[in-house]
């Protein structure tokens, strides 16, 4: 019999067996640490990217979030793949309802749509730049600036496109209220220039009632002294028909001195036709002013219009005055020539009046083409225009003249007939002394 404990051929191959199996499982142990230990490694690498992922991914949210412009991504074929809040709150939608439909139904009107369409079907891969376009809103259709780009992938394969867009109905709404204030702001200037004009009529009238009070006055004065001669001289008459003895007739005519009164009819009279003349004068300038035949239209050369009207003032101008004419032919202009004639008339007599007191008087009439307009100067050598009185130069019965010398009418008629041919008239003191006015006429094309 042999000792249980002795051990035996098997029992040691069966020992070796189960050290070689320990041995297996020692490696398979190792190996699985091993995997662990990556797994875990791989785990933290995992986690961070996702972290890195979600970061940017909320970066990305937060940007489409934020932006006012709406923005649409979708595939060739027009299908929305992503939208941002800007659109899902101008049309009213939430985003699951429009991933998926084509971006097509966006478009509020069939002109829109198809240009839309035109534009993914015709050039899929070029640029649409701030096209206008009308978007279903939440109530009514909103106009929005349209821009898309192709999206391709990293080899340069077209994806889709990248749709956004700015509504514009904000912008509209602040131009619309631009244009109605503009609107507002031109109905008050005209409001104002109405008063403007309502005031220089009012002026005009004033000025027209106090020019024409003193020759009236005096017209009237006289009349109601003539009434009375002629009473006087009715009475002598009679005497004299009645066959008054001789002495008694001087008598008569003595305590009704007729002497007197024949001596005193010529001026009486006189005095009467001048202030009849002067009334008429008045009336004349104001119907210039009113200036009857502003109708008149033709094309004609301004340079002999000059020359008549200084010609003529100039003859009736003392020895002393000489005007230098330096106009380069010829000058078409548009309009009335007589209204220019009287315009260039009232200046070169202004002149005359300025030098009255000089030696040498002198004007200076130079004209040339300027940008399209007829410019001539008048500069004479006189005392110029008082600072306080440029600006009421133009103003109807504005006058430095004695009474019975000028009814200031001249320039306000000037500068109205300048006007209405579409110039312009201006005064200015010149640097080395005189008046200088302008007077600028556009051509005629
Ligand atoms: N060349 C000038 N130099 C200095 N002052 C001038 C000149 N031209 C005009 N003025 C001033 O302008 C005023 C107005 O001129 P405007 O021609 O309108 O009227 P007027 O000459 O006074 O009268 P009217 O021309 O009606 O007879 C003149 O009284 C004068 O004071
Ligand atoms: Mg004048």
């Amino acid at each position: 019999m042999r000792d249980k404990t002795e051990p035996t051929l098997e029992s040691m191959a069966a020992a070796a067996g189960a050290a070689a199996e320990d041995h297996v499982w020692l490696d398979v142990i190792h190996k699985m640490d091993e995997v662990y230990n990556d797994l875990l490694k791989y785990e933290v690498a995992l986690e961070e990217k996702n972290a890195a992922l979600e970061d940017s991914q909320q970066f990305i949210s937060s940007v489409l979030t934020s932006m006012s412009d709406v923005l649409i991504v979708c595939s060739r074929a027009g299908i929305i793949e992503t939208v941002n809040q800007s659109l899902l709150t101008l049309i009213g939608k939430t985003a699951e309802e429009l991933v998926g439909t084509s971006v097509f139904d966006l478009f509020a009107d069939e002109a829109s749509r198809r240009q839309a369409q035109h534009h993914f079907a015709g050039h899929p891969g070029e640029m649409l730049h701030d096209c206008d376009t009308r978007f279903k809103g939440t109530a009514e259709p909103v106009l929005v600036s349209l821009n898309c780009t192709p999206r391709v992938s990293a080899v340069g394969k077209l994806l889709g496109m990248v749709v956004t867009g700015r509504p514009i109905g904000e912008l509209q709404r602040a131009y619309q209220a631009l244009r109605r204030t503009h609107e507002e702001l031109k109905h008050t200037q005209q409001q104002l220039l109405h008063s403007e004009k309502m005031a220089s009529l009012g002026r005009l009238v004033a000025g027209v009632a106090h020019e024409l009070n003193n020759p009236i006055s005096f017209v009237l004065g006289n009349t109601l002294a003539l009434k009375k001669y002629a009473r006087r001289i009715g009475e002598y008459l009679d005497a004299l028909h009645a066959g008054m003895p001789q002495d008694e007739c001087e008598r008569l005519k003595k305590a009704l001195r007729i002497d007197s009164i024949l001596a005193d009819l010529p001026s009486l009279v006189d005095g009467t036709v001048e202030g009849a003349e002067r009334t008429r004068d008045i009336v004349d300038g104001l119907k210039r002013f009113s200036a009857m035949d502003r109708d008149v239209r033709e094309r004609f050369d301004l340079v002999p219009v000059i020359e008549r009207a200084v010609h003529w003032v100039e003859k009736a101008a003392p020895e002393r005055f000489r005007v230098t004419l330096r106009l380069t032919a010829p000058m078409e202009v548009l309009g009335s020539p007589g209204q220019m004639q009287q315009v260039v008339m009232n200046l070169v007599q202004n002149a005359v009046d300025a030098t009255a007191g000089l030696p040498a008087a002198e004007l200076g009439v130079s004209g040339q083409i300027e940008s399209g307009e007829a410019v001539v100067a008048f500069r004479d050598n006189g005392p110029g225009i008082a600072p306080e009185n440029l600006g009421r130069i133009f103003d109807p019965f504005f006058t430095t003249k004695p009474v019975g010398k000028g009814t200031g009418l001249g320039l306000a008629i000037s500068y109205g007939i300048v006007e209405r041919h579409g110039g312009e008239l201006s005064v200015a003191n010149h640097a080395e002394g005189g008046a200088l006015f302008t007077l600028r006429v556009p051509l005629a094309t």
